[in-house]
């Protein structure tokens, strides 16, 4: 039987998805693949590195972003302009076309893939599926608690004390709902990238009493059928903003190669990003 070697593998953050991923490597018996955290400057975490040159001398095939926006803004570039590939959780940036575009350029010119899991949700290997075959719609409904939706604009769209036992607040395309809404922006993103692109894919933000996680349903149509996707996702111990499902989504990605190479996406088509492509596959060739 031949022995598949997993990937050497590093993390940015060690907040709730990086311990959980941690965690979870020590119960496989697999923490040997892990050859680096980054954190910042005073904090600890197992094979700690405090700065991107220090985490790119640790030579990961593959690393997890999982600190947040402003720390996959930093540092995606850095490392696929090292050849590092970058499985990336803070998906919200890329609802921003140029961010978009420097990071594939960055990809182009390192040699680094830009990769995608489903994180909190599932079923984005359907939708890219249902891309080719002929999809005409996609909607991402995100249901919270109302508690869930203070610190939002929703607070300043609706009375989050509504007796009514769910009030959909935001309708729009998944470029606005990024925007308005950053902290919910992350599955948005992944879900319209894989189809229909932030401007075609619809997201509706429900403020429900029902629910007392986060529900994230998925909904496309068009020539191939019909398709829906519902997940309960748990808030993590550590985090309530966080569905723990994400932490090993993430882990699964790379354990099993399977991330979504972000400039193979049905909803990355921009014509600067399939110059981009078109560079990345000769350089790649
Ligand atoms: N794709 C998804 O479905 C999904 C779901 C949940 C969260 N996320 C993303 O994952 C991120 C992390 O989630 P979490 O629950 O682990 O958050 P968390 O707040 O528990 O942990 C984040 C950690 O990253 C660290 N950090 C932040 N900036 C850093 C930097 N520049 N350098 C080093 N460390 C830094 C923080 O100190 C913290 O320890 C979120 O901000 C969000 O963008 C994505």
């Amino acid at each position: 039987m031949t022995t598949i070697a997993l990937p050497r593998l590093a993390l940015i953050g060690y907040g709730a998805i990086g311990a959980e991923i941690e965690a979870c490597l020590k119960r496989l018996g697999e923490t040997d693949r892990l050859v680096a955290v980054l954190v910042r400057p005073g904090r600890s975490a197992p094979a700690a590195v405090h700065d991107v040159e220090a985490l790119i001398a640790a030579r990961p095939e593959v690393v997890i972003e999982c600190a947040g926006h402003e720390a996959a803004l930093a540092y995606c570039r850095p490392l696929l302009r090292a050849g590092i590939d970058v499985l990336l959780s803070s998906i919200g940036i890329l609802s921003d076309d140029a961010v978009l575009a420097d990071l594939t350029q960055a990809e182009a010119e390192g040699g680094g893939r830009l990769l995608l899991g489903a994180g909190a949700v599932a079923g984005l290997d359907g939708l890219t599926a249902a891309a080719l075959a002929g999809v005409d719609a996609v909607t991402y409904l995100s249901y919270k608690p109302p508690h869930a939706w203070r610190g939002t604009l929703a607070e300043q769209t609706i009375d989050l004390d509504h007796e009514v036992e769910e009030v959909v607040f935001f309708q729009g395309s998944a470029r606005q709902a990024a925007r308005d809404y950053p902290k919910n922006a992350n599955v948005a993103i992944a879900v319209a990238l894989s189809a229909l692109g932030p401007d075609r894919t619809q997201v509706k933000l429900v403020s429900s009493r029902k629910v007392t996680d986060p529900l994230g349903v998925i909904e496309a149509e068009g020539a191939f059928g019909r398709f829906r996707f519902e997940v309960l996702a748990l808030a993590a111990p550590s985090n309530p903003k966080t569905s723990a499902l994400t932490a090993y989504s993430l882990l699964q990605c790379v354990r099993l190669d399977a991330g979504l190479p972000v400039l193979l996406l049905p909803g990355v088509k921009t014509i600067a990003m399939f110059t981009h492509a078109d560079r990345f596959a000769e350089t790649r060739a």
